[in-house]
């Protein structure tokens, strides 16, 4: 029997089209987190009150095509449309976006088949990564060069300062556009000034002797009745084991943690990623609880449309959680610890009774305030929480709060540190412990990673933390052939999926397989501090599992030894590991190692066949100037020789 799901039907969402002569304006979102969904409804909401006589279709790039050819035959058909991108990890698109970036980047070459398209895209971003709105500006090259008429220039988004400034900027960019497009077709001409409206979903109080409500005892409302188990229908799992990795001597954390997946049906594969819906702490539960002055076991549901069925707010509202206490939905689908939205500090301040508070409030969110709000909110990572106790007589009622103000507490993504070879009913996660202070004196913890920390495990208690979890598929995969030699280089947590590997080439040595040569590069601070899995990697050694461990602490010696820099020192086995078409895996933070190793291996690259050249006396060859290294690190890249885990 198929479960009740969530999700509200996309026929409520959407109604059947009906083809009354409007043009019709097509937004697609490719979204991780929700931000770029909410701004291709924000875009949409707007439009729509601007122009009447068009119509604006919100569209989910998963949903919109089954297949290439889908996809394809009903592009042509687009006259206008609008794309909001984001770029993650390794210069990835989003997993909704996935299917339509490969059909579109590494699709045939088609001339120019798009000449009835006017485009604009919205990319969103990180300045601090390598790969900065990546996807935005391959899919407007795409989209340019194969014939479509860019309407804008791409918007670059920098989640690193103000994204929604950004977007604000572009969005002005569209109008004067759309005006002149909509006008001259003679479709539509823009009409009422807009002013965005706050969400709000509709709330309804229960009384808890009420007999027909109750607590939903899994998060999410979900049981473990999936066939397919994903982000809108994740696992509910128990926490098996849980370990301190650091020693004493470490003033950090860093946690392993076991998730119990037996009898769920929930499989995963060797480099996958897991992603854990965890919980806030109670303290910030209790403070929130606090904030809105009401009782923690107000029993209320949210709703999304009106008591006769009909949409609210046309469909922007995220599905609604399950009926609940106010101390589950804050504990559950509040992200309380996250820099508030400028639209959350205006929806703040249209409940704020003081209203000197209402204006500071508008201001942060003004254009004028700008400089303030990145001063405020960025700046000093003031927490939303931080934000609501600087402003006490804001007192949103809850409709407003779940809606405009607390965006959803998201899953949180780790690298699988086991192998389904040795761990079939386990997925075991590495996590370093987030704990910061930050520039107004706040301790900023990581919601997950603390959870992660304080969770109890079944080992321990009957009554263990459980979490809701689903498993992400990676292309982070071992070599088909195990006798492909392989270098892993992961410092700190990027050991993680290594550890899944080394587990999964131990039960292939095992099974009687012959194994290629493995070398791991492993960095952290101090050998007795935070050299995680120490045991298990020499047993690794002994094994045969792994043929060389090379190792450097950055805190142990006058200077900072660093994983490139052992690299740097091994140039010549390295460069022996890619001539012999070995692979080459990195994993680990992107803004620093990543980046600094990537750079490492290009001068490896140039350097050696350099020097190879001069061995052979050959005047040919010579030596490769740096773009062709960087095109032959490319193509390792692009043949999957070179692969990136990172964060
Ligand atoms: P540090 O903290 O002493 O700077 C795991 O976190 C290890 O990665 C630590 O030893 C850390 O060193 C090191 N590390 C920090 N930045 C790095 C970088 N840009 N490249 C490689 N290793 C780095």
């Amino acid at each position: 029997v198929e479960p009740p799901k969530l999700v509200v039907p996309k026929a409520i969402l959407e109604p059947e089209e009906v083809d009354d002569g409007k043009k019709i304006v097509t937004i697609f979102f490719g979204t991780q987190t929700g931000t770029a969904e909410g701004f291709a409804k924000a875009l949409a909401e707007e439009a729509k009150a601007r122009y009447q006589l068009a119509k604006f279709k919100v569209v989910d790039l998963d949903d919109y095509a089954a297949d290439d050819e889908e996809y394809d035959a009903k592009l042509k058909k687009e006259t206008v449309a609008f794309f909001f991108l984001a770029t993650y990890g390794d210069g990835e698109p989003t997993d909704n976006a996935a299917r339509f970036y490969k059909c579109f980047v590494e699709g045939k070459e088609r001339g120019a088949w798009l000449t009835n398209l006017h485009y604009g895209i919205f990319g969103l971003g990180n300045r601090q990564y390598e790969h900065f709105n990546k996807i935005a500006k391959v899919v407007d090259d795409i989209l340019y060069a194969q014939g479509g008429k860019r309407l804008v220039p791409v918007g670059l988004g920098d989640d690193d300062q103000c994204i929604e400034d950004d977007f604000t900027a572009w969005r002005e960019l569209v109008w004067p556009q759309l005006d002149a497009l909509l006008r001259d077709e003679g479709g539509a001409t823009a009409t009422t000034p807009y002013t965005a409206t706050i969400l709000e979903y509709r709330v309804v109080f229960h009384d808890q002797t009420d007999g027909s409500i109750f607590e939903d005892a899994s998060a999410n409302g979900h049981l473990n009745h999936n066939a397919v188990y994903d982000a809108q229908h994740p696992c509910r799992s128990n926490v098996a084991r849980r370990k301190e990795l650091h020693t004493q001597a470490s003033d950090r954390s860093c946690t392993h943690l076991e998730f119990d997946i037996s009898g769920t049906g929930l499989v995963y594969e060797t480099g996958d990623h897991v992603g854990v819906y965890c919980e806030n702490l109670i303290e910030t539960v209790e403070e929130a609880e606090g904030l809105l002055n009401l009782p923690s076991q107000t029993y209320f549901s949210i709703h999304a449309d009106k008591e006769d069925g009909t949409p609210l707010s046309g469909g922007s509202l995220l599905p609604p959680f399950p009926p609940c206490t106010l101390r589950t939905a804050l504990t559950r689908y509040a992200d309380l610890l996250s820099a508030p939205k400028k639209s959350a500090l205006l929806a703040l301040a249209a409940y704020a009774s003081d209203s000197g508070e209402a204006d500071r409030l508008r201001h942060l969110a003004s254009p004028e305030g700008k400089e303030e709000y990145v001063q405020y909110v960025m700046a000093s990572q003031r927490s939303l929480l931080e934000v609501m106790a600087e402003f006490p007589s804001a007192k949103p009622p809850l409709g407003v709060f779940f809606a405009a103000i607390a965006p959803r507490l998201q899953a949180r993504f780790y690298s699988i540190s086991s192998s389904p070879k040795i761990a079939p009913s386990r997925i075991h996660v590495t996590c370093a412990l987030v704990y910061d202070k930050t520039p107004t004196g706040r301790i900023h913890k990581g919601v997950c990673s603390t959870w992660m920390k304080n969770a109890v495990p079944l080992e321990e208690s009957n009554h263990c933390s459980r979490a809701s979890i689903f498993v992400r598929t990676s292309n982070f995969r071992l070599p088909v052939d195990p006798k492909t030699p392989i270098i892993m280089i992961g410092p700190g947590t990027g050991l993680a999926p290594f550890r899944g590997f080394l587990q999964e080439r131990l039960a292939l040595k095992e099974s009687g397989a012959e194994l290629g040569p493995a070398v791991l590069y492993f960095g952290c601070r101090k050998q007795k501090m935070d050299f995680i899995y120490e045991d298990e990697l020499s047993n690794f050694v002994e094994a045969g599992v792994i043929s060389e461990l090379v190792l450097a602490f950055s805190r142990e010696g006058p200077t900072k030894e660093y994983v490139q820099h052992k690299l740097a020192q091994k140039a010549s086995d390295v460069w022996r590991t890619i001539s012999e078409g070995g692979h080459i895996y990195v994993c680990g933070d992107a803004k620093g190692m990543a980046r600094d190793v990537h750079r490492t291996l290009h001068t490896i690259v140039q350097e050696q066949v350099r020097i190879y050249a001069t061995h052979l006396a050959d005047s040919v060859a010579g030596s490769l100037d740096s773009s062709k290294a960087e095109s032959m690190v490319k193509n390792l890249q692009m043949t999957g020789r070179y692969l990136r885990d990172v964060w």
